[in-house]
C-alpha cells in the first residue's frame, strides 16, 4: 500500500523565484506544489527595497551579475527580461517609479508584488503549503511514481520534478537556510562556498573615530583591489561604511584587502586650492574644504591631525599632496562585513557548470532544478537579484 501524495513538480521555497516558477509551470498545465518553512510567502520581497521592492532595473545585462561562469545568465535573461516582468506588473495595475539608475520600485508597497505572485499562483491553482519542515529528500527506486520522495512534516511526497528555490543565507531571521546547498551536495553537485554580499563593512579598532560621522552620506568613487569601481553614495555608520557604494563594492571585496575611496570624485582638490589661492589667498583650508565636503568630515580630519588648518596661500607642496591623498586616495581597510545578518545577497552557491543554462536542470540528476539565489549567480544592487529570480524561474518553467 502506498501512502503518499504525488505532484508532477514540487518547488521548495515560496520566495521570489519559487512563486513565479510555480505560476508559470501551472499556467503551462503542470500540476505543482510549493513548500516553504515560513508562515508567509515572499518574506524577503516584503522587506526588500525598504518595503517598496526594487523589483527590476531598466538596464539589465549579464555584466550586472557575478558568477564563476559569467555566461551562464545570458540565456535566461534574454528569454524573460525586465520588460516582460514590467508588463506583468503593469497588467496588475501596480504603480511604480524609477528611483535612480534605472531602479524600479513600487509606489505603494512591496506587498503589491507579493499579492501579484499570490494571485498568479491562485489563478493557475498552485498548491502552497507553509510551515513545512523538510526532513529529507530521496531518489525514488521506482520512477513510475516520480523520481524523488520528500518527507515533510511527517508526510511522504513524491514528484517527478524537484525545484530548489530556497535562496541564499542572508537574513536567517527571514527563513534562510543552507537547505539548497545541502541538497546539491547530497546529489553530488559542486557548491562554491557561500559568503555575504551587498553588505556593509565594519571598522577596525584604529578607525573607530569615524563613528563621529555616523549618518553622513556623500558621493564617492570606490574601487576594489580587483579594479572594479562604483560611483555612488557612501554612508558612514556607527559600525562602518554602508550606502550603495559600499554595498556594491562588497561583492568584489575579499577579506584582508583594502578599498580605495575617492571622497570627491567630481573635483581635483589640489587644482581647486590652487585656483582659490588666486582669488582668496587668505582663506583658511577648513573653510575652503567645507565648501566641498561635509563639515564634520573636515573637522574630524583636523581633530585627528590628518590635516592641519592653515591659510591656503601658505600651503606647502607636501601639505597639498597630503590633502590630495586624504581626499582622493583613502585606503580603507575594513575589519570585515556585517555578515548574513544584514547582507542582501549570498555570493557563491550551486556551481552553474552543473546546471543547464536553458532549463536550470541539473546535468547529472534528471528532474532536479535550481533557481534564484541558491545558484552561484549574484546581481548588483538595483533590482538585479529579483530579475535573476524571475528570469531563472521562467527558464525552469519552460524546461519542465
Ligand atoms: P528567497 O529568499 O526569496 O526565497 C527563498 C524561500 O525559501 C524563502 O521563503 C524561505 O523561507 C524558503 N526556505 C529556505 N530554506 C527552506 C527550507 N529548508 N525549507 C523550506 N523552505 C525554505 N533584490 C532586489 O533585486 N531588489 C531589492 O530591492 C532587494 N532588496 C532586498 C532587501 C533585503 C533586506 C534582502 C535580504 C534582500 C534583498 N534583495 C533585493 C535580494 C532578493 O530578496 C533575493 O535575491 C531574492 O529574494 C532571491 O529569491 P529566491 O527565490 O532565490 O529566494
Amino acid at each position: 500500500m502506498n501512502h503518499f501524495v504525488f505532484y508532477d513538480t514540487v518547488i521548495i521555497g515560496a520566495g521570489a523565484s519559487g512563486l513565479f516558477c510555480a505560476a508559470r509551470i501551472a499556467e503551462n498545465g503542470g500540476q505543482v506544489c510549493v513548500l516553504d518553512n515560513g508562515k508567509k510567502i515572499g518574506r524577503k520581497i516584503l522587506m526588500s527595497g525598504g518595503g517598496f521592492c526594487n523589483f527590476t532595473n531598466l538596464d539589465v545585462t549579464p555584466q550586472h551579475y557575478l558568477s564563476h561562469n559569467p555566461h551562464f545568465v545570458k540565456s535566461a535573461l534574454a528569454r524573460f527580461n525586465q520588460w516582460d516582468f514590467i508588463a506583468l506588473v503593469a497588467q496588475y495595475g501596480i504603480a511604480y517609479h524609477e528611483k535612480e539608475q534605472g531602479q524600479l520600485f513600487c509606489d505603494r508597497s512591496a506587498e503589491d508584488i507579493v499579492a501579484m505572485l499570490a494571485a498568479e499562483c491562485e489563478k493557475y491553482a498552485v498548491n502552497i503549503h507553509l510551515r513545512q519542515q523538510i526532513e529529507r529528500v530521496e531518489r525514488a527506486d521506482d520512477n513510475s511514481q516520480g523520481r524523488f520522495i520528500l518527507y515533510a512534516n511527517g508526510q511522504a511526497i513524491r514528484c517527478r520534478n524537484l525545484v530548489i528555490a530556497t535562496g541564499g543565507l542572508s537574513m536567517p531571521g527571514l527563513g534562510a537556510t543552507p537547505f539548497g546547498y545541502q541538497i546539491a551536495q547530497q546529489f553530488g553537485l559542486n557548491v562554491f562556498a557561500p559568503r555575504a554580499g551587498l553588505v556593509p563593512f565594519t571598522w577596525r579598532e584604529t578607525d573607530k573615530f569615524y563613528t563621529a560621522l555616523s549618518g553622513i552620506s556623500l558621493p564617492v568613487e570606490i574601487t576594489a583591489a580587483c579594479g572594479k569601481s562604483f560611483a555612488n553614495s557612501l554612508l558612514f555608520t556607527h559600525r562602518g561604511l554602508s550606502g550603495p557604494a559600499a554595498l556594491q563594492i562588497s561583492n568584489y571585496w575579499q577579506s584582508g584587502e583594502s578599498l580605495h575611496i575617492d571622497l570627491l570624485p567630481s573635483e581635483d582638490i589640489a587644482q581647486y586650492i590652487l585656483n582659490l589661492r588666486r582669488t582668496s589667498p587668505k582663506l583658511q583650508l577648513k573653510t575652503a574644504l567645507s565648501r566641498l565636503l561635509p563639515n564634520k568630515l573636515v573637522e574630524l580630519w583636523l581633530a585627528q591631525g590628518i590635516l592641519q588648518d592653515e591659510v591656503i596661500a601658505q600651503m606647502s607642496k607636501v601639505r597639498l599632496e597630503n590633502l590630495t591623498n586624504s581626499v582622493h586616495h583613502w585606503h580603507f581597510q575594513p575589519n570585515g562585513t556585517e555578515g548574513y545578518r544584514t547582507a542582501e545577497v549570498t555570493l557563491g552557491g550551486v556551481d552553474t557548470d552543473e546546471i543547464s543554462s536553458k532549463t536550470m536542470e541539473s546535468k547529472r540528476v534528471k528532474g532536479l532544478y535550481f533557481i534564484g539565489e541558491v545558484l552561484d549567480v549574484s546581481g548588483w544592487l538595483g533590482g538585479y537579484n529579483f530579475q535573476w529570480a524571475w528570469s531563472s524561474a521562467y527558464a525552469c518553467a519552460q524546461g519542465i
